[in-house]
């Protein structure tokens, strides 16, 4: 797997977890996940949709390929499996719904990756955030631009529109799509700042490929492109989702392209 989430759980929450957290209950409800559902989440990372799943009674599995992220969902959840995407080890229908959360950009491949989910669930469901369409990555493509640097993984920028994940899961029955806004909060520019340093995700590998001189330029340049945030402030992304179900049950949310938006202000851990 790619190097970029062989990172320790807490520097994965400052950077990431601040918006997955907030994400998961939307998701959750647009895949139409109730309680006692068998729910696998797949690429659960440190474990935002995971606990948001248990929370509303389903009984959930964590598919998780890093061995550091899967530690970590190891100190906090029972049944938990080191395994990517393409190749589940569960047998075929063992879940009621299998969930993809920011995750399908970083599958080696993900038609292999859906398919497998299909196969082992009746209702498959995934979401990635639009680039230009979340605040923080928006800035970062700004930053990288303006300083002419190379910024991260070029793999990492597909199915990031409604129509790239909706064409991902045609091929496994009629999809459903959603649009899901969210925001999170940063206490001042150097919180922003220290959760980029993390060296989470593609974002973070960027800044880490830099000389101390081209980080200096970089945080400058960042500040400036956030409007230059003298303290607390919030970002805000755009997340697009899709679901296909071959369950005959209706779950009860998704009307095609639906926007659902949620923000708060406390800060995730
Ligand atoms: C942006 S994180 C999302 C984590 C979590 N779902 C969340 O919402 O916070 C992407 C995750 O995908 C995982 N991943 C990368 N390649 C994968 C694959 N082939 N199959 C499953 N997960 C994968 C990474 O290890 C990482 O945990």
């Amino acid at each position: 797997m790619s190097g970029v989430f062989r990172v320790g759980e807490a520097a994965y929450d400052d950077f990431m977890g601040r918006y997955s957290v907030r994400l998961a209950p939307l998701f959750a409800d647009f895949a139409g996940v109730r309680d006692g559902d068998r729910a696998l989440d797949v690429g659960a990372g440190t474990g935002a949709l995971t606990a948001e799943l248990q929370r509303r009674g389903a009984l959930v599995t964590a598919a998780e390929p890093s061995p550091e992220f899967a530690g970590a969902l190891r100190q906090r959840f029972d049944d938990v499996h080191q395994a990517p995407a393409e190749e589940l080890p569960f047998e075929d229908g063992s879940f009621d719904v299998a969930l993809a959360q920011l995750v399908v950009a970083f599958m080696a491949d993900a038609p292999r990756g859906v398919a497998e989910m299909a196969r082992v669930a009746r209702t498959v469901a995934v979401c990635m955030w639009g680039v230009q369409e979340h605040e923080l990555f928006a800035a970062i493509d700004r930053t990288a631009q303006a300083l002419g640097s190379e910024r991260g993984e070029a793999g990492a920028r597909r199915y990031r529109t409604l129509d790239e994940i909706r064409d991902l899961l045609a091929p496994l029955g009629e999809v459903e799509t959603a649009v899901l806004d969210i925001s999170a909060p940063y206490d001042s520019f150097e919180d922003f700042w220290h959760a980029l340093e993390g060296q989470v995700g593609p974002a973070g590998a960027w800044l880490q490929s830099m000389d101390d001189e081209q980080r200096a330029r970089a945080r400058e340049e960042m500040h400036r492109q956030l409007g230059s945030p003298s303290g607390a402030f919030t970002l805000t992304g755009r997340c697009y989702a899709a679901r296909v179900s071959t369950d005959a049950r209706s779950a009860p949310v998704p009307t095609s392209d639906t926007s659902t938006s949620s923000s708060d202000s406390t800060k995730s851990t």
